[in-house]
């Protein structure tokens, strides 16, 4: 497919530059820096973008490309480290410069043609580097300057490889998002082929290809990954889907009659609502660590869904809701930030064993992409817009030992949680808020009676990807409804309180 080629040179913001430029509805796919030019060119790209990254091109060793690509017929855009590989490749000298360079700077633009299109003389753009072109390479041209560079944009002669040391696709760099459509548009000639209405005619095709009159299973959570990968499959192959839903025990109030009201009956599509909640109660009896509850609910997950897929027979594909941030982790020569923390969170996946072929139709999508996917297919806003859930559910919002009757405890508060929250119209607004139940009791009066019970905490945060998070400084009167409210109608609580810390250092679950 046509579009724009990333090639990942590390930078966090690398993920930015692919949804920027789909948000042109020009398709975007971010590979490593040994991606060969026989590859690039099977791709058919409008354009090749080098991505910023934490190397220096004056060291022994530093991550290049293939000459070849930047000699081929397409255009191309380095952005920071990107710009200082070709000023090295291309004859430039680049160095170190005297303090490192991060924040809003104000950058002159000095010949407004192509690149600069439409935007005016003089904005503000976001700088993160620590080194900087000195020399440009013979025949390239200065476009922009700030106080700290003269060379702040540069491109060659011919006007088809263009190099910015600061980055348009961050916010904080004004007309940012003009400068990418102007290399698309003025410079790539690129086509605006990517929209969700073209991919799920393409993507369509392609599930109908693959599975053919063969069956698929597919494990529905009720989240926003599997809710849309089930409509799109099922649009595919219909009845040959077969959605599996586990009731774990662990799940929010009528999150399994929610399921079964929308996809069953609504969408009239093949459901099995198994309900596995004592098996997974047993076998989290007494647990109290945080990460052997996970291990537990993915251990049980598993085997409740194999055993069904068994009964189904003739299964040959497993669908799954893979995003592309995934992918690109998987790939990265250089692990993407978040490597690291989210390991943990990967509910144990389903085992090769199993002997499926994986359907990943998302798989290409960015989270918000998968929204537009899930509009485009009717899906209600309450499942698209859904705050995230972990998959082990209410088990780590229970800290200390999890049973029946302390999850029954919580998941009344947190509908009470929920509800208010919509109704002051912040549900949408604010990543997460839900209750936790602590294992402490503590002293209450009631009339005239001395209690003796639980303390809930509540947790609401804002976030942009949950990697960082700040407590959410919701209003006093609303934190006094939930309180009251929780207080007064769920038995066992006598006391609510606040959890005022942000991420780092606290994590956003308890557990
Ligand atoms: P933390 O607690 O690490 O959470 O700040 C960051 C985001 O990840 C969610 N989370 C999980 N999701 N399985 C999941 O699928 C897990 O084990 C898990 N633990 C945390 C959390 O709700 C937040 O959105």
């Amino acid at each position: 497919m046509p579009g724009i080629i990333i090639i990942d040179y590390g930078s966090q913001y690398n993920q930015l530059i692919a949804r920027r430029v789909r948000e042109h509805n020009v398709y975007s796919r971010i590979v490593p820096p040994t991606v060969s030019y026989e590859d690039v060119l099977a791709m058919k790209p409008d354009g090749v973008i080098l991505s910023g990254g934490p190397s220096s091109v004056y060291r022994a060793r530093y991550p290049t490309c293939d000459r070849r690509i930047l000699e081929g017929a397409f255009p191309v855009l380095g952005i920071c480290y990107g710009m200082q590989l070709i000023t090295k490749l291309y004859g430039g000298t680049v160095k170190k410069t005297a303090r490192r360079e991060y924040g809003r700077s104000k950058l002159v633009i000095d010949d407004r043609a192509r690149l600069f299109e439409g935007i005016p003389g003089r904005i503000i753009s976001w700088m993160s580097h620590g080194d900087y072109v000195f020399k440009m390479p013979p025949g390239f041209k200065a476009l922009a300057h700030t106080d700290n560079t003269a060379f702040a944009a540069i491109r060659d002669t011919a006007g088809r490889i263009f190099g910015v040391q600061f980055h348009p696709e961050v916010a904080h760099t004004e007309y940012g998002s003009r400068i990418i459509a102007n290399f698309l548009f003025a410079v790539c000639r690129a086509r605006k082929t990517w929209t969700m209405k073209n991919f799920i005619r393409e993507e369509i095709a392609r599930i109908r290809r693959r599975i053919g009159d063969d069956r698929v299973v597919l494990g529905l959570s009720g989240g926003v990954d599997s809710s849309v990968v089930a409509a799109l499959i099922n649009k595919a192959v219909g009845k040959n889907l077969h959605c599996i839903f586990v009731d774990n025990g662990v799940m929010r109030k009528n999150e399994g009659s929610r399921v079964k009201e929308l996809f069953e009956r609504n969408l009239h599509m093949n459901l099995i609502s198994v309900d596995a909640s004592r098996q997974f109660l047993r076998a989290l009896d007494g647990v109290t660590d945080p990460e052997k509850k996970r291990k537990i609910i993915g251990r049980i997950f598993v085997r409740v869904f194999e055993k069904e897929a068994r009964r189904i027979g003739g299964v040959k594909f497993l669908g799954q809701g893979t995003l592309y941030p995934d992918v690109i982790e998987s790939m990265s020569a250089f692990g993407g930030p978040t490597a690291v923390i989210k390991s943990h969170h990967n509910v144990g996946g389903l085992p090769k064993k199993m002997g499926l072929t994986l359907i990943e139709p998302l798989r290409e999508l960015f989270k918000d992409e998968v929204r537009l996917l899930g509009k485009e297919l009717r899906l209600p806003k309450e499942i698209l817009w859904r705050q995230p859930f972990p998959g082990p559910g209410l088990a780590i919002r229970v800290i200390g030992a999890v049973n029946k009757e302390r999850l029954d405890i919580l998941r009344e508060a947190d509908s009470i949680l929920v509800e208010e929250m919509k109704k002051a119209d912040l549900y949408y607004t604010i990543w997460q808020a839900f209750p936790v139940l602590l294992p402490i009791k503590s002293v209450g009066v009631m009339g005239d009676e001395r209690t003796y019970e639980h303390v809930m905490a509540i947790r609401a945060v804002t976030s942009v990807d949950g990697m960082t998070a700040d407590w959410a400084k919701l209003p006093y009167e609303l934190l006094e409804k939930i309180s009251s409210r929780i207080i007064s109608e769920v038995r066992g609580i006598n006391r609510v309180v606040f959890d005022i810390s942000s991420k780092p250092p606290s994590t956003i679950e308890w557990e």
